[in-house]
């Protein structure tokens, strides 16, 4: 059997990998700016990670949602505290498209509505659901859908206003910063905007935070950089540093009943030890503080780099705008300095998503790197 052929892929082929560097299989060490759409935040095989999963594997790897699993409890815990969500209960799924699939059935159960509000150039999974509320980037066929989607522009409140007013919206998505679709985000007096507005028209705010969050721009979610609070928020990626989890976190006010979500993995004994051990090392080593330095960092070298239009993003979710195609410069930091970067919808963009470990050291390697390429 062929596989079936839906990604273009750069013929490299990772053997072994430690902290922010990957090896082939000739033995060359490249540095990760990507982390494979910036799930690794602690670093690949960080020590104490594969401790824990390797000790929970010999225990029990998997069983169903029938029967109790105290780490659950013990993840939802320490998520709650380190995030500062301690108000909100948490349900476990598999993957970030699940997640906001999820979120938008809840909304909709919630307020009897069906419409979804998203923004231009979001992007919230693959899903039916989630692909509703995705807007039409190229890489997404529509399909038939029973929930309506509305795309307006990022950052005009009158439209959303207007939208909200009809009372047919069951939720807004919004990504705290967007990711694939090229890291435009909303400002400040938008989201407080739009807060306002969703409590007035009994509309859910959904934060998805799913490649933003887990202390990637610098706070632990996103959107707590704009000081609102959300009715749902969703998370995946890095949360178990690229073991497949995805987390609803959903309003106390929101009751839950029996049967009204469900999943057979979700929330399983490996992924939820994997999750714990992120978030234990995202505490002990103080990752949000690295996050913070590193991109200071990052901001002020950066202005050395010649032929940069902008730089976007927060934190280590950072994108850097040239007036051309970036595709020749990945493959030039690829194959000759060694550096793996992402691209984005917006393909003037080189999109850079490091494990929240990376050091000033290594960043600087990769300013010198591009500077040499982009002579
Ligand atoms: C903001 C956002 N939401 C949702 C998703 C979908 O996540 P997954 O690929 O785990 O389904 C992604 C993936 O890139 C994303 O960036």
């Amino acid at each position: 059997m062929e596989l079936f052929d839906v990604y273009p892929l750069y013929n490299v082929k990772p053997v072994k990998a430690e902290g922010a560097y990957v090896w082939d299989e000739n033995g060359i060490k490249y540095l990760d700016l990507y982390g494979g759409h910036g799930v690794i935040s602690v670093g690949h095989t960080h020590p104490k990670y594969v401790q824990s999963i390797t000790q929970q594997l010999n225990k029990i790897g998997f069983y169903s949602n029938s029967i109790q699993n105290p780490l659950q409890q013990e993840l939802a815990e320490k998520l709650g505290r380190i995030s500062g969500c301690e108000k909100y209960n948490l349900f476990l799924c598999n993957s970030g498209a699940e997640a906001n699939e999820n979120a938008l059935k809840l909304a909709s159960f919630v307020t009897g509505k069906s419409r979804i509000v998203s923004f231009k150039n979001a992007f919230h999974g693959r899903t039916s659901a989630a692909v509703a509320a995705t807007d039409n980037l190229n890489i997404n066929a529509p399909i038939n859908l029973q929930q309506e989607v509305t795309f307006l522009p990022l950052n005009d409140i009158g439209l959303v206003i207007h939208e909200l007013g009809k009372g047919d919206v069951a939720a807004v998505i919004i990504e705290g910063i967007q990711g694939v679709g090229g890291l435009d985000e909303g400002e400040k007096k938008f989201f407080k905007k739009v807060k306002k507005a969703c409590k007035k028209s009994k509309t859910l705010l959904i934060l998805d935070e799913i490649q933003s969050g887990y202390a990637r721009s610098g706070q632990f979610f996103a959107f707590q950089h704009h000081k609102i609070k959300p009715d749902i928020i969703t998370t995946a990626k890095g949360m178990a540093n690229g073991f497949p989890i995805g987390g609803v976190l959903i309003s106390k006010r929101i009751k839950a009943k029996y049967g009204m979500l469900g999943t057979t993995f979700g929330g399983n004994h490996l992924a939820c030890a994997a999750a714990i051990s992120v978030l234990d090392i995202i505490e002990e080593e103080h990752l949000m503080d690295n996050v913070n330095e590193v991109y200071n960092y990052f901001l002020k070298e950066i202005k050395s780099v010649p032929k940069i239009k902008k730089v976007k993003g927060k934190g280590l979710m950072l994108g850097l705008e040239f007036d051309f195609e970036v595709g020749e410069l990945r493959k030039k930091l690829i194959f000759d300095k060694h550096i793996f970067t992402g691209g984005s919808s917006n393909k003037n963009l080189l999109r850079i998503l490091p494990p929240l470990t990376i050091t000033k050291e290594q960043v600087a390697i990769f300013i010198n790197a591009l500077k040499e390429v982009l002579v």
